[in-house]
């Protein structure tokens, strides 16, 4: 059984198209689309085509050719220590968390060479040969803390991403993942990134708290930074981009991301329903608020959707950090935060756990719509 390219397939009809055969083909490769990729493929697999109805191209939003437009880069040196520096760093962090639900950090303490370095160890996995890759291809993310694969809703969504992602649950903090269950090839340097990472996190997290107008520690207090994990995305060229994604729009399952990507773009944000590029910028660092952060503030701060276009150019790499809760036996109830509701702003959210919240978010999978409107109130 072969997978079907995207040309071929248009001449059967759709009864011919055993998609849970390709898919399952597919999966039983664990060779992820980097297998695709170097069996020297020159049509998409109809697996990875997009459906009419989610054609980007025919959509009525429009990708921004707004030069006006100016992604917000919050610089973070001396916050620490210049009472001014770091109230401008609470005020712009609060702008972007309410405005655009993403920013850019500068001078945000971890250094070029842990960047470039983790970046390189990302590849240096997706580039393994296939035999020693497959030893950690998993659809079970509960299983085990680290884990490869790609396209973690393949049997729900309406068409797979191009992207492979190993999975990496590094907390909860202070006790770490045992260092054995990373791919030796990029152990140390995970480790070390995902420290560093960290402790920006907690920054952030305290710059957000400041900027809801509570103490520095109340986020931390709502464990919001207890565990992380790290995801390496790799993102192949493409040989027909135009007809699947990288990533399908969605937001992220967390309280926070913090992203690193490589110099090639591609990642794009919703604002005003206008589809905004987020520049790479070397050094820096993406942040965006995710949808507990939505959830807890009371919609003070925004999870704003995102998508990754696919692209000939590859392949693409990124590392993102989500603050969330995997494992971490958490009996934390999350509810919008007290000090936050007034008459005028009453709840819009019922109280969950981050568990039940992230069950839900990945048992539903990249369907287009947010996982909140589930946790919201009758009104
Ligand atoms: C994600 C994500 C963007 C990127 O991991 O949720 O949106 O650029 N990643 O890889
Ligand atoms: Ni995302």
């Amino acid at each position: 059984m072969e997978i079907t390219g995207a040309r071929e397939s248009l001449t059967e009809s759709s009864e011919n198209y055993d998609r849970f055969q390709e898919l399952k083909v597919f999966d039983d490769t664990k060779a992820g689309v980097k297998g695709l990729v170097d069996s020297n493929i020159s049509k998409l697999p109809r697996i990875f085509v997009r459906p009419p109805e989610d054609d980007i191209s025919g959509d009525t939003i429009q990708i921004s050719k707004n030069t006006q437009f100016k992604f917000p880069v919050i610089d973070l040196t001396n916050i620490n220590v210049d009472v001014l520096r770091r109230a401008e760093a609470v005020d712009r962090v609060r702008r972007a968390a309410e405005e655009m639900g993403f920013f850019q950090v500068v001078n945000h303490g971890i250094g070029e060479r842990v960047l470039e370095e983790m970046l390189e160890a990302a590849r240096g996995f997706h580039e393994l040969p296939r035999e020693e890759k497959a030893e950690y291809y998993s659809r079970d993310q509960q299983a085990r803390k680290v884990n490869y694969g790609s396209n973690f809703d393949l049997y729900k969504s309406k068409f797979a991403n191009w992207r492979d992602t190993l999975f990496c649950v590094m907390g909860p903090h202070p006790q770490p993942l045992d260092p054995k269950e990373l791919p030796p090839l990029c152990r140390d340097i995970t480790i070390e990134y995902s420290k560093q990472v960290h402790k920006l996190g907690i920054t952030l997290f305290e710059l957000l708290s400041e900027a809801l107008g509570l103490k520095p520690d109340h986020l931390k207090g709502l464990e919001c930074e207890k565990e992380h994990a790290l995801l390496s995305h790799y993102y192949p060229a493409c040989p027909e981009p135009e007809l699947t994604m990288g990533a399908t729009r969605h937001s992220d399952p967390d309280f926070l991301t913090i992203l690193l990507q490589d110099h090639l773009g591609g990642l794009q944000i919703l604002h005003q329903d206008q589809w905004i590029d987020v520049p790479p910028l070397p050094g820096a660092l993406v942040v965006n608020i995710g949808d507990l952060l939505q959830l807890i503030s009371n919609d003070r701060f925004k999870s704003i959707e995102h998508q990754v276009l696919a692209s000939h150019v590859g392949p693409r790499l990124s590392v993102a950090c989500f603050f969330t809760h995997y494992f971490y036996p958490s009996t934390m109830i999350n509810g919008p935060i007290k000090e936050l509701l007034s008459e005028e702003h009453p709840p819009i959210y019922r109280e969950t756990s981050v568990q039940d919240f992230i069950a839900y978010y990945y048992g539903k999978g990249l369907d287009g719509n947010s996982a909140l409107t589930h946790f919201k109130l009758p009104r």
